[in-house]
């Protein structure tokens, strides 16, 4: 059985989605539980996950159903390519870090004592989290802080980084815990060493960019009629796919004032969750990943 804290996240949802449809493709495999329940359900399943471990877990479980599992990025051209090809008509991303990447501690995803700063998914490639913080000028530190952490001492926070990094380097969870006290007072606590890290863990794996390019290719590769779903769970990220999600179900998306119809002059489709769905009370309570997921559904058009 599943450990709750493991659970996937909405997942009675999704399986919704499942109902008139007959391929699907998970994006975000993770431990695999949104990509069992799809296959369960009948359809032909396709995933990826960044992570390796997540793709060795995930294969286990979803092997035996007939789903096959690939490391990849959905922000990179060859996992697009294979999407197209593989014409799905459902295609979730329940975007973020997984419970197990946060729970194994060799990752450096957790705020828990001497734990190493690395935090990339994809471990084959890119900056650590520590190469992050000893090498990214104050400026840029501030953004990472107020853009992806909405914290409003974000500047001060990026000063105190420069200042601690001249004499220690930062290696571990505890030097950044270390350096969030001293700016936020001792009466800082998880809830806000939860921010800064998952700031940082975005500026690591890169996610929002990665979110931004893959979503109108995502949407292309979908058959007329097929469903786009999105969970997000920071704000920047549930922003990110309700402007797309509007601006593709707009039938003009000329300049205002232009006097002439230049553009597409039709929509792409059609947002199907007006207002984000999210987690009722018995899921938030029994899983507490739950309390700020965001599920956002896009249907593109019979004749897209
Ligand atoms: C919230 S978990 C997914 C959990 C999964 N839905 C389940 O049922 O277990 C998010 C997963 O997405 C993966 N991920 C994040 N960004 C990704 C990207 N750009 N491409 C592929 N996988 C990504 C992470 O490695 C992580 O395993």
């Amino acid at each position: 059985m599943l450990d709750q804290f493991h659970a996937p996240v909405l997942l009675g949802e999704i399986s919704r989605l499942a109902k008139p449809r007959r391929r699907a493709v998970d994006c975000t495999a993770g431990g695999g539980g949104h990509a069992a329940a799809l296959a369960e359900a009948g359809l032909q399943v396709l995933a990826f996950d960044r992570d390796l471990d997540a793709v060795e877990a995930a294969s286990r479980r979803l092997a035996p159903l007939g789903a096959t599992v690939t490391v990849g990025k959905f922000g990179d051209e060859q996992v697009q390519e294979r999407i197209s090809a593989f014409r799905p008509d459902l295609i979730l991303l329940d975007l973020g870090v997984s419970s197990h990447q946060l729970d194994d501690e060799g990752r450096g995803f957790s705020f828990r004592q001497a734990v190493p700063l690395d935090m990339r998914m994809d471990r084959s490639e890119g900056r650590t989290a520590a190469e992050l913080l000893n090498s990214v000028g104050e400026q840029e530190l501030a953004g990472i802080f107020t853009e992806y952490g909405d914290e409003r001492r974000g500047r001060r926070l990026a000063r105190e980084i420069v200042r601690r990094r001249k004499t220690v380097q930062f290696a571990t969870s505890d030097h950044l815990v270390g350096a969030v006290r001293a700016v936020l007072g001792p009466r800082s606590g998880p809830p806000d060493f939860a921010r800064i890290f998952q700031a940082v863990r975005i500026a690591v794996n890169e996610e929002l960019s990665q979110l931004n390019s893959a979503l109108p290719k995502l949407r292309d590769a979908l058959e007329p009629g097929g469903v786009i779903a999105v969970i997000s769970y920071h704000s920047g990220e549930d922003r990110l796919v309700k402007r797309a999600f509007a601006e593709w179900a707009r039938e003009c998306v000329c300049p205002p004032h232009q006097p002439l119809c230049t553009c597409r002059g039709e929509a792409l489709g059609s947002v199907e969750t007006r207002k984000p769905i999210v987690a009722g009370p018995d899921e938030v309570a029994a899983n507490v990943r739950a309390r700020s997921a965001k599920l956002r559904v896009f249907r593109r058009g019979n004749d897209g």
